[in-house]
């Protein structure tokens, strides 16, 4: 279960509206390599794991990306809340997002595609998913670069490079993770059986009659 604090991870406060960089910001919301999608991620693969270690590690970085959501979400409102229809009609890039949504946030891409748990993956191999996640911090945190590289806006950028450098902490907590893993795996197999699910044999080396 969680218990819901009423304060942000680090607190959002941007005074000039700008629907236009709402618009790109948005996708760390509900793009392929957004909040959402990593929360959902950790929090699925979490059960599936065989190590204690592991498993605390997705349920704490899943929650707190929870928490980054609601950091994204609460930029996104407060760059389009109190919008007049001039200043929709001025931005033709958040159009398309306005006749759908209005200035409600919706979890969708920058590119308009809408959040998909295609964009995600939860294995039930303790590699292949450890290895996912170290790739998906370094998506979002290069999503990130590219929105500092759109954005002049400092309110927005004192939040977006605290979520980049909380990316580079999960990429680096990730990787203690998979070496610890692999010392707990039989080495000479990592890459060919899977503890959750081989229990007593590798895949590899069972017959299949
Ligand atoms: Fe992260």
């Amino acid at each position: 279960m969680f218990h819901y604090e009423k304060k942000l991870q680090f607190p959002v406060k941007i005074t000039t509206p700008n629907p236009k960089l709402a618009a790109f910001i948005i996708s760390q919301y509900g793009g392929p390599d957004g909040e959402l999608g990593a929360s959902m991620r950790y929090l699925s693969q979490r059960y599936s794991m065989p190590f204690a270690e592991a498993k605390g590690l997705l349920t704490d970085i899943g929650t707190e990306e929870l928490g980054h959501m609601e950091m994204v979400a609460a930029i996104v409102h407060q760059l389009t809340r109190d919008l007049s229809d001039e200043e929709v009609r001025a931005n033709p890039t958040f159009a398309p997002y306005f006749v759908d949504h209005t200035t409600g946030v919706y979890p969708t891409a920058a590119s308009g595609f809408p959040w998909t748990a295609a964009s995600i993956q939860s294995t039930g191999d303790v590699i292949a998913d450890l290895t996912e996640d170290l790739a998906a911090e370094q998506k979002a945190r290069l999503t990130y670069d590219n929105i500092l590289r759109l954005s002049d806006d400092p309110d927005v950028n004192n939040v977006i490079r605290f979520l980049r450098e909380r990316e580079i902490v999960h990429f680096q907590r990730f990787g203690e993770c998979i070496r610890l893993c692999k010392e707990k795996m039989d080495a000479p197999n990592i890459y060919l059986s899977n503890p959750a699910f081989d229990k007593t044999q590798p895949a590899n080396t069972r017959s299949r009659g």
